[in-house]
């Protein structure tokens, strides 16, 4: 395979953790040790941290990418406890949409995933489409067709034109990987992120596809090697680790080198 050009890019999901008041300290440690040339980065705190993470990055780092973790799929109305794409205005430039913690615990079905990816990209925010088997898909050899049925039912009725203008951002994450200690090999990821190509190709039209695909499922500072080996992957999309100074610089250090290597031979 040629060289790949694409942009490198580790994503921060805190998930369900840290305080508005916590979160912008941590912030801006994990600003200030990964702080390494072409690589983007990206830290998704709850929302009600997206505020104090702006205001702790803007003067310091504002090249920090600052994403929500999920949005509404309409615009507003009566959903209690609800955030929808034009209410982020401000605070994320980011979004995290189909996570698998949210297909377990929301019920977000493909379709209702689909309708995010295109209020997210409406409002101006990047999206990180997550998409990923279980394990029992693994075992039986059916990871990429539930994979592909994932795809194609969130970017079913979506102008590819709209969702490159908006940056769109897939993430591969095995779900028997996220949180477990288990994460995919280098070789799986990679794998599967050309399978990733080959269904965005075949949905949209297209000859060569050139989303980026990130690996999220138990990244480490040890790992990431693993998968930035692969001309595939194009970063990670990183947990547990995420909440961890010490992990976060080990795994954008060895991003810069992925960076760097794609630059020269560009
Ligand atoms: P993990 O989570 O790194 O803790 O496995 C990844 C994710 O859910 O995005």
């Amino acid at each position: 395979m040629m060289p790949s050009m694409r942009e490198v890019i580790v994503a921060a999901n805190w998930k369900m953790h840290t305080s508005p008041g916590d979160a912008s300290e941590l912030a801006r440690t994990i600003s200030a040790r990964t702080r390494v040339p072409s690589v983007t980065r990206v830290i998704c705190p709850p929302f009600v941290a997206l505020a104090s993470v702006r205001d702790a990055l803007a003067q310091d780092d504002p090249d920090v990418g600052i994403g929500a973790q999920n949005v509404h799929h309409e615009l507003q109305g009566a959903y209690t406890g609800e955030i929808s794409a034009p209410m982020l205005a401000g605070l994320a430039t980011w979004v995290i949409v189909g996570h698998s913690e949210r297909r377990r615990d929301a019920g977000d079905t493909d379709e209702i995933i689909g309708l995010k990816l295109g209020r997210a990209v409406a409002a101006g925010l990047r999206p990180i489409l997550c998409v990923g088997e279980q394990l029992g898909d693994r075992e039986v050899g059916r990871q990429v067709d539930v994979v592909r049925r994932q795809l194609t039912g969130a970017l079913a009725g979506h102008a590819p034109s709209a969702l490159r203008h908006g940056g769109l951002v897939i993430a591969y994450e095995p779900v028997w990987a996220i949180g477990t200690g288990r994460n995919a090999s280098g070789q799986d990821a990679a794998a599967m992120s050309s399978a990733i190509h080959s269904i965005v190709e075949d949905a949209w039209g297209d000859t060569r596809d050139d989303t980026p695909v990130l690996y999220g499922g138990s990244v480490t500072s040890a790992n990431i090697a693993e998968f930035l080996a692969e001309s595939e992957v194009d970063g990670a999309l990183v947990g547990g680790a995420s909440l961890k100074p010490d992990e976060m610089a080990g795994i954008v250090a060895r991003a810069g080198l992925t960076a760097a290597a794609r630059h020269t031979s560009e």
